[in-house]
């Protein structure tokens, strides 16, 4: 069994819920306090024993690859004021082996994907969707990829959500339950009504995918919103190698719609040392007033 090395970090979306923010910045570049959303992936995926991450960017997201090179300016006066905490911190980022592919219009997931096909080769890989933020003793990707060494086949990372929310989401169809927190899965279903959901199992950000996935996206017409989604293109390689689901009990920060970005802000603030009780005080004395 190969080893997963390599992970894809797509980052070519328009954006569209966080205009005006998003026209000439990355989405995946606005911050949970202080770390542009992106630094918090591209650290779960380093946690996980990836070595080699490609972004797919698009248009005007120069911010991305800014964010991760060095910045000589910068961390010679950081240097020399002996602010060598967060010296430490912005160099942090620039020593890991990111590399950046443009995916030159918005065709959907699945093509951004597709896009990155020469950057994977024959390899097993994982995709990490900026939109959601993950938090467990074991960060997601490496359970993914402790389940890909039982499984050796395409396994996705999903959670159980209220039933009343799963027309928001993917849903599985389980054709078996492996063992505990694991499915084989039959089918995919985008956002069915409650009363026709298969199950509570909601796919999220995170993907372990087999390379065979490449051809499937080639075929794959645009679907959905016009878009080439990935699910169809896990949907037919599920007729050809099994596909699996893991089930994700930690916490999950959607961070993709504007109420759940806010909601993680005032989160992560709570938690942050530099502010957390003025935070917290300020809250107090909102809530108070409203
Ligand atoms: P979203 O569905 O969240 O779309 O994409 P979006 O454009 O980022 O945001 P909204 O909905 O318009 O606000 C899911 C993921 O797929 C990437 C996005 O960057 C995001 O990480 N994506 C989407 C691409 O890389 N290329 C595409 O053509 C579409």
């Amino acid at each position: 069994m190969k080893p997963v090395r390599k992970a894809i970090i797509p980052a070519a979306g328009l954006g569209t819920r966080f205009l005006p923010a998003t026209k000439a910045l990355a989405k995946e570049m606005l911050p949970i306090v202080d770390t542009p959303t992106i630094e918090y992936i591209v650290r779960e995926a380093i946690a996980s024993g990836i070595e080699d991450i490609v972004v797919v960017d698009g248009k005007s997201k120069r911010s991305i690859e800014d964010h991760f090179d060095s910045n000589p300016e910068l961390e010679n006066n950081l240097r020399e004021k002996n602010k060598l905490e967060l010296l430490e911190l912005v160099e942090e980022t620039t020593d890991i082996n990111m590399y950046f592919i443009r995916q030159s219009h918005p065709k959907g997931l699945g093509d951004a994907i597709l896009t990155a096909k020469d950057f994977i080769g024959d390899e097993p890989f994982v995709v990490l969707l900026g939109d959601d933020l993950m938090q467990d003793e074991v960060p997601l990707t490496k359970q993914l990829i402790d389940r890909y060494h039982e499984t050796g086949e395409s396994t996705l990372a999903v959670m159980e959500v209220p039933h009343e929310q799963v027309s928001e989401y993917g849903v599985i169809d389980p054709a078996a339950k492996v063992k505990d927190g694991l499915y084989r899965v039959k089918s995919f279903v985008e956002k069915p009504k409650p009363e026709e959901a298969p199950s509570d199992l909601a796919i999220i950000g995170r993907y372990l995918l087999t390379p065979e996935i490449f051809e499937e996206l080639e075929k794959t017409k645009p679907g959905k919103g016009g878009e080439i989604q990935l699910t169809d293109a896990i949907d037919t390689l599920n007729n050809r190698q099994h596909v699996y689901a893991h089930k994700f009990t930690g916490d999950r920060y959607d961070i993709g719609s504007k109420i759940g970005f806010l909601e993680t802000n005032i989160t992560f603030g709570l938690k942050h040392p530099q502010v957390k009780d003025e935070l917290r005080a300020y809250i107090k004395e909102l809530a108070a007033k409203l």
